[in-house]
């Protein structure tokens, strides 16, 4: 009796789904990835390209929109794209990394399929595996907002994707070589602005109108500060929170981080029969290295005259860190939703746990690692999503990834962290070394309520922000230095952790959470009101014949 009303209720459920989604319109790509040989900064390099694209095309919805991507994998390696950012609400299993899916194999295809759901903004994918980031294949997101959900600024005349990164002249291949015996990557020999050198970009401007610029920082490992010649940016929104507006005449973007400003052209005949440098150049490192873009105006002369934009000193942290703290969600807007941001006092919840992650490095056979809270990562052959999925031998023991920094021998190891589902969970990542990392979470975004010099400990909570914390998906944390973070936990599945800096991921530094209702451990318990099933045309590999 009780497994007929269970079913009618999963039934109930799964029909009402079904209708909301009824009418959610589909968008649907169909991508082709391969290589292709191109001069870059002067250097001919095999790049990956989508659909013949470098950058690949733009993926463009409305929230609420159901995202189907096909993608046919024409290289001679395994590919998966990940969305970075994007909260891929209970489905985990379109995430695109090694933990949820199979890759596709070189002459497959595979067909990815997930609604945005509550959420707008700027955001960017890449592929996810091999390193293959070094040699393109990624490109701009956009999410618009519902047409009843009003934007917190007038609709802007126009809009550009600026994808900004580091680049190597190395092959990606050669590149992955190098880190497999133990070798750091190198410095990189450029800054790329849409796949392109010095002054080739450029963004054609209008006298008086008003622009809004979609910026990633889509490189391997260089935090760069990002600014216009003669032009203030009024920053909007970062990765799919709208903050409170302010100008900046330049802004530091970390790896992995997105925002939007808005650039309002000039008016006056001079100035606008002029052309302007846009600048991104490598910060808090011992190279010096800018990319270049251009805005013209109608007419303008290609050379730009004037002195370029100052950039803040390469090693001036403190201006860094204000920045950083400024930035302050606007608790006034909605989102993809009416309501504003600011009614969800995330302050006042209870904090069910917290976990303090520790970034290391690790040298196993003398060869580098990078470990959190001493454990390096290694994918089992079948991802960790199937595994549980299919409840197989190896099943993944909970918590034995120690949540706190411990002294115990640095080790290789499958990390996982239960998490139950609606906690509200603490997270602080610690970085004891002399370098700038950069931490993401799939599947959620979360408040960015503190940040601070030396070693984190409880005392610090006092001064947190619980009032108008930016709400994000990537975080930066300084040298020597800790930065906290606050996430309820209300997407089921299994969400990647990672370090943004291309290198420590393939070098071990990421480990996952797997967030789950209570009674769930039996998947066929799980109700699709709380996760989507496993998808029909879901890959095998490993142990999954
Ligand atoms: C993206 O979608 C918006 C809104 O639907 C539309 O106005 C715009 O033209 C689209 N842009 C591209 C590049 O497809
Ligand atoms: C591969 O592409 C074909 C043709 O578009 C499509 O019918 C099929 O569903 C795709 N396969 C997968 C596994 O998505
Ligand atoms: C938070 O915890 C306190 C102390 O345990 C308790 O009194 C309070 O009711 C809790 N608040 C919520 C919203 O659960
Ligand atoms: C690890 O060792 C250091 C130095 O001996 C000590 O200060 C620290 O408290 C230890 N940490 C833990 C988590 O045991």
């Amino acid at each position: 009796m009780r497994y007929v009303l269970v079913e009618i209720l999963v039934l109930t459920s799964l029909v009402i789904l079904e209708l909301s989604n009824a009418f959610a319109p589909i968008v649907s790509y169909q991508w082709l990835v391969s290589y292709s040989q191109r001069s870059i900064l002067g250097g001919n390099k095999q790049i990956i390209v989508i659909n013949d694209m470098f950058p690949g095309p733009i993926l463009n919805a409305t929230s609420g929109d159901i995202i189907v991507v096909n993608i046919f994998n024409n290289l001679n390696e395994p590919f998966l794209m990940t969305w970075n950012g994007l909260q891929l609400r209970r489905n985990s299993w379109q995430d695109g990394v090694l933990g949820t899916n199979c890759p596709i194999l070189p002459g497959r295809n595979w067909t990815y399929r997930f609604q945005v759901k509550d959420q707008i903004g700027s955001y960017f994918y890449f592929p996810s595996l091999q390193l293959q980031k070094a040699a393109g294949g990624y490109g701009a997101i956009r999410v618009f907002s519902p047409e009843l959900v009003p934007i917190p600024f007038p609709q802007p005349d126009d809009e550009f994707d600026i994808l900004i990164g580091d680049w190597f002249y190395a092959d990606h291949n050669d590149m992955r070589a190098s880190l497999d015996t133990g070798l750091s990557l190198p410095t990189p020999d450029g800054i790329l602005f849409n796949g392109l050198g010095p002054e080739e970009a450029f963004f054609a401007f209008e006298p008086g109108k008003t622009y809004r610029l979609r910026i990633s920082n889509v490189g391997l490992k260089t935090c760069l500060n990002f600014r216009i010649q003669d032009h203030d940016m009024l920053l909007v929104e970062t990765e799919g929170s709208y903050v409170q507006q302010h100008i900046y005449s330049s802004l530091d973007i970390h790896v992995g981080q997105s925002y939007s400003v808005l650039v309002t052209a000039k008016t006056d005949p001079i100035g606008s029969y002029r052309s302007y440098y846009i600048f991104a150049s490598a910060r808090f490192t011992n190279f010096y290295l800018s990319g270049i873009a251009l805005i013209r105006y109608p007419n303008s002369p290609l050379d730009p005259v004037g002195p370029v934009p100052l950039a803040p000193g390469p090693w001036d942290y403190t201006s860094s860190v204000q920045q950083a703290q400024s930035i302050r969600r606007d608790l006034e807007v909605g989102t993809a939703r009416t309501n504003p941001q600011g009614s969800y006092h995330y302050g006042t919840i209870n904090i069910s746990r917290t976990l303090v992650l520790q970034n290391d490095v690790m040298l196993s056979s003398n060869k580098l690692r990078y470990t959190v809270n001493g454990v390096s990562f290694v994918n089992p052959t079948t991802p960790l999503k199937l595994i549980d999925h299919f409840q197989l031998k190896d099943a993944i023991i909970p918590d034995m990834f120690p949540i706190y920094p411990s002294n115990k021998t640095q080790r290789f190891g499958t990390s996982v962290v239960d998490i139950h589902y609606k906690d509200f969970v603490h997270i602080v990542f610690e970085n004891p070394l002399d370098e700038l990392q950069s931490w993401h979470i799939d599947g959620y975004n979360f408040f960015f309520v503190g940040m601070g010099f030396g070693a984190w400990s409880e005392s610090k909570r006092a001064g947190y922000n619980l009032l108008d914390a930016v709400s994000r998906s990537t975080v930066q944390v300084y040298p020597y230095s800790w930065a906290a973070i606050l996430l309820a936990m209300d997407n089921q599945g299994m969400w990647n952790v990672r370090s943004q800096k291309a290198e420590n991921w393939y070098l071990g530094q990421e480990l996952y959470l797997r967030v789950k209702g209570v009674g769930q451990e039996d998947p066929s318990h799980i109700s699709i009101r709380d996760e989507f099933p496993i998808p029909e045309n879901f890959i095998h590999c490993g142990q999954i014949l």
